[in-house]
């Protein structure tokens, strides 16, 4: 399950693939801004992945977006052993199993509306939300990955933690119990704007990675717009096991939803050194 293993047979993965829960998405969604009506009774994200609305034109659908091309603190990114550091300690993250939880097509995501707590470092976060990006966001030592999650966590005072996971193609199927029982529902939002409701979701397997395992640590970004920066990454130095026919139900509903991976941390902004390469 490490990220050095080029394997998840290990002790650490079997472990994982014996629980019967994972499920998240990283993407901060910001429910009052970048939404619009939809068909449904679910606001649709008014920005895409292609296009002019794509990642390369976020800054330019609303002046609140402008960190999205300026910000020189951006997720995702690529984590480098060794550059990126490990989190010296982990997250308390609480989740109460639920029988059901609103099931939401975003049209940028699809997310589990659910109530949990995440303290870390001495500050208390409540969880609102988990969804997903196909191909994953993040980069592992440069190597991508075919799906992530996010668990979106904000404090009392704004501040924002994300909690990241990549998966893995398994040949041993999926069934965390976070992610399993998600995918008879998502035949119910393959639209857009629509939304259901899921059956029961058990949250100890994505505990157990998060409060347990090795995570890396930096200070990103939304990596949806405004692309609001001081943003903390807990990304898991483990993988989630999915299956292909998982794997591909969600790709399916997803589409392509992965923004660019973004200049290392401190770095200038990619779209700004862009600008900057122009004929004059
Ligand atoms: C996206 O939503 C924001 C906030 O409602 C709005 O200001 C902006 O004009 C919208 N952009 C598009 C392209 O609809
Ligand atoms: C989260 O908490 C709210 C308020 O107590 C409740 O209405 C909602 O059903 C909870 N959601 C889940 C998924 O349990």
């Amino acid at each position: 399950m490490l990220f050095q293993n080029p394997t998840f047979l290990g002790a650490i993965a079997s472990t994982l693939l014996l629980s019967t829960s994972f499920v998240q998405g990283v993407c901060l969604h910001n429910h009052r801004r970048n939404l619009q009506a939809g068909p449904g009774s679910v606001p649709i994200s008014n920005f895409s992945y292609i296009g002019v609305t794509g990642p390369l034109g976020w800054a330019g659908l609303d002046p609140a977006n402008v960190k999205c091309s300026t910000a020189n603190v951006q997720s995702p990114i690529n984590i480098e052993h060794g550059v990126v550091p490990p989190s010296p300690t982990n997250p308390q993250l609480s989740i109460p199993d639920v029988l059901s939880a609103e099931f939401e097509n975003l049209g940028s995501t699809v997310e589990v509306v659910i109530n949990g707590t995440t303290i870390f470092e001495g500050k208390t976060y409540t969880l609102k939300q988990y969804h997903f990006h196909t191909p994953a966001e993040h980069l592992i030592d440069g190597q991508f990955y075919p799906m992530e999650v996010h668990f979106v966590n904000i404090a009392s005072d704004g501040s924002i933690l994300v909690l990241a996971a990549l998966f893995e193609l398994s040949p041993f199927g999926t069934n965390e119990n976070f992610l399993y029982p998600l995918l008879a529902p998502l035949y119910a939002i393959t639209k857009p704007g629509s939304s259901t409701t899921t059956g029961p979701l058990i949250f100890s397997d994505i505990t157990y990675l998060f409060n347990i395992l090795p995570l890396f640590k930096y200070t990103g970004s939304l990596t949806t717009p405004p692309c609001t920066d001081g943003v903390i990454f807990l990304v898991a130095n483990s993988f989630l096991p999915i299956s292909l026919e998982a794997f591909l139900q969600f790709k399916n509903v997803l589409k392509f939803n992965a923004r660019y991976v973004q200049n290392a941390p401190g770095e200038e902004n990619l779209v700004e050194v862009a600008a900057g390469q122009l004929p004059k």
